[in-house]
């Protein structure tokens, strides 16, 4: 077996190797000054089966197109099968048309994977359960609600005075099955509105009660508008403590500056997105998906 890197979160690619003792083979990404990327994998792959960890995080089309250069290289070379280990997978909310004259830019995505050969696709948390349905070739759709319960429990927010919040009705199978590892702790939904041509959110009504201590659960942060509207809201009903568990930190442009600011206490987000030391803030905790990838590749 062979493991090999694009750009995107080579920490977790190391982390994932060490954990099935091996290491990271060697590759060249030579960017050229127009931005074209030149690719090569510089270990011997015949007849082996390969691993490509590449979030497609932004630069989400740099990221894929690393990703499909890499399965390129490696199954002209000779690899028997190439895994792609792409713990959060970009375009996956357009996944159908939601205003008249819109692509689906998911299955476009997709149908590229499966044109270069790539034969199966491990993601994390994925935005809805029928996306697996769209590929052809196996996906295995992981989560890291179970790594986020046992943080829960290790952190004694398990208790009566708390309650698990989805932040849109989207989110309800999630809450759901957090709850049910949490030996169905209580849990209550928010409904978002989204403005689909500006991405402007708000928060319309919160379902159920709110208690001293809030735990949001949500599939990503991108803008972190919704985690920040969601927690004023939720502050709004009286609840005291608030913590955030988000599988994917894709964090774009002010999101960190404004979950530092917001009324949350800490945020929880997984290594499926490398966050670089300019996006850290002081309320962030990062936990790591590598073990479970690792156990899934076995
Ligand atoms: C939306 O339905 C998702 O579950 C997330 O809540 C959303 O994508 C987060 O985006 P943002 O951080 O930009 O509000």
């Amino acid at each position: 077996m062979k493991l090999f890197s694009g750009n995107s979160n080579k920490l977790l690619a190391e982390k994932i190797a060490s954990r099935m003792g091996i290491s990271v083979s060697p590759s060249e990404i030579f960017i050229f000054p127009d931005g074209e990327r030149r690719i090569q994998v510089q270990d011997r792959v015949v007849d082996e089966d390969v691993i490509i960890v590449q979030p497609t995080t932004p630069p989400v089309d740099t990221n894929y197109f690393e990703l499909f250069f890499l399965a390129d290289a490696a199954k002209r070379s000779g690899a028997r099968s190439v895994t792609a280990v792409v713990p959060y997978l970009g375009y996956q909310r357009q996944d159908h048309v939601f205003r008249d004259g819109e692509a689906v830019s998911l299955e476009v995505i997709v149908n590229t994977m499966q044109s270069v050969s790539i034969d199966k696709v491990i993601s994390f948390d994925l935005h809805t359960i029928k996306i697996p349905e769209v590929f052809s070739i196996p996906m295995v759709h992981l989560s890291a609600l179970e790594l986020f319960a046992d943080e829960i429990k290790k952190q004694g927010w398990a208790g009566l005075d708390t309650v698990l919040v989805s932040p849109d009705m989207g989110g309800i199978r999630r809450i759901e099955m957090i709850s049910k590892l949490l030996r169905d702790m209580p849990y209550t939904t928010i409904e978002k509105n989204r403005d689909l041509a500006t991405g402007n959110v708000e928060m319309a009504e919160i379902t159920g009660e709110v208690t001293h201590r809030v735990v949001i659960v949500d599939d990503m942060i991108s803008s972190g508008g919704t985690i920040a509207k969601a927690a004023e809201a939720l502050k709004k009903r009286g609840a005291k403590e608030i913590y955030v568990f988000a599988t994917h930190a894709v964090f774009s442009a002010e999101a960190p500056k404004l979950l530092e600011n917001s009324v949350v206490d800490k945020v929880y987000v997984t290594d499926s997105v490398f966050v670089p030391k300019e996006k850290e803030f002081s309320k962030l905790h990062i936990l790591s998906l590598s073990e479970m990838i690792a156990k899934a590749l076995e």
